[in-house]
């Protein structure tokens, strides 16, 4: 198996194929020493201090990463509930009351560069503060990476991957080529296989499986077993021009670069025009940091060329104009 660690800063994404991601970060504690799968423990069966609460301000310290993020209003709710049930089940738990536990394994249904690896690293961290995982890593895995070439090695190379996950998310990008292949297909066992590892390690780990939202729908069809084992369901839908536009300015930010208001213009028509009339799938958020990414070299080059004896002033520096969109 050829494991790659990469770091986890967030700005890695676009995987290669047929390589796994562990993505490590330094260990913080859960919020309140309860908790945390991993460790056998059912996955809410604490986590954040109801205190903490009463402090506010908790959640948003929580979640700032996940605000950050334009859009996707859906899965900022999500993790709101799963704080909130949290918080409840820490406090039913004090008085006395019965505070089950709760299924996390989660399906991301959209198309690319919508944000799915993105949310996947989050939410994984997030889990680990809020104590519903003790180690809060993402191992993020495609077909070849679970599908072995004999009888039997399969279960075994799937079985590995799970164990890996222990404590953190098992991620399944592209998890309708695991069906694809059909009841002969090694692929079906390496199904079977999680299936069965999902009841094993119940409130272990938490599988998050991505794809297209109707390869998604056909993958769960194909066992019976899979629909109910993923109560959470949610759609990354395609971002509209002015998020991808809030998108491009945001990835600017991050970087030191600020958008001329012309260039703005320019990039918002480009994406307008590329998003309705692209031959092939169009990747979404991906797509405007690319151009963001083209963008900044071309600023490079034209810095360069006309400093020839001299530097460019900071605010020089940091200025994308329209003539570095070469789109
Ligand atoms: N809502 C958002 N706000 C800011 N940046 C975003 C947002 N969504 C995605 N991005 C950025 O866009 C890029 C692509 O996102 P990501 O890799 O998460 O998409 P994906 O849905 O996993 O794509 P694929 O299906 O092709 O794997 C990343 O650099 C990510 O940081
Ligand atoms: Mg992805």
């Amino acid at each position: 198996m050829n494991g790659r660690v990469a770091a986890a800063s967030g700005q890695e994404e676009g995987r290669p194929s047929r390589q796994i991601n562990v993505v490590l970060r330094q260990q913080e504690p859960p919020v309140s020493p309860a908790a945390a799968v991993g460790d056998g423990r059912s996955l809410n069966s604490g986590g954040v201090s109801p205190k903490s609460h009463a402090h506010g301000g908790l959640f948003q310290e929580l979640s700032r990463e996940l605000d950050a993020l334009v859009g996707l209003d859906n899965i900022k709710e999500l993790v709101f509930e799963i704080y909130a049930l949290l918080q409840v089940a820490q406090m039913r738990s004090e008085a006395g009351l019965a505070s089950g536990s709760q299924a996390y394994h989660m399906v991301f249904k959209g198309n690319p560069g919508t944000g799915k690896t993105t949310v996947a690293r989050i939410v994984a961290k997030l889990f680990q503060r809020m104590g519903v995982l003790n180690k809060g890593h993402l191992i993020e895995v495609e077909r070849a990476d679970l599908v072995g070439e004999y009888i039997g090695h399969t279960a075994q190379k799937t079985r590995d991957l799970v164990k890996k996950a222990l404590g953190g998310i098992l991620f399944i990008d592209e998890a309708y080529s695991l069906a694809r292949g059909g009841d002969k297909d090694f692929g079906k066992e390496a199904i079977d296989t999680l299936v069965k590892s999902m009841e094993d390690h119940r409130s272990q780990f938490i599988l998050i499986l991505a794809g297209y939202s109707d390869e998604i729908d056909y993958f769960l069809m194909s066992n019976p077993g899979l629909p109910s084992r993923f109560p959470i369901q949610v759609e990354f839908p395609d971002y509209t021009i002015d998020q991808l536009v809030q998108i491009a300015e945001l990835m600017a930010k991050e970087r030191d670069y600020i958008l001329m208001p012309q260039a703005i213009l320019k990039l918002k028509q480009h994406v307008l025009l590329e998003k309705s009339e692209s031959l092939h799938a169009f990747s979404n958020a991906r797509y405007v940091r690319n151009a963001i990414e083209k963008a900044v070299r071309a600023q490079a080059v034209r810095l360069l060329t006309h400093y020839e004896s001299s530097s460019p002033g900071k605010q020089e520096l940091m200025t994308l104009r329209t003539e570095d969109f070469k789109l």
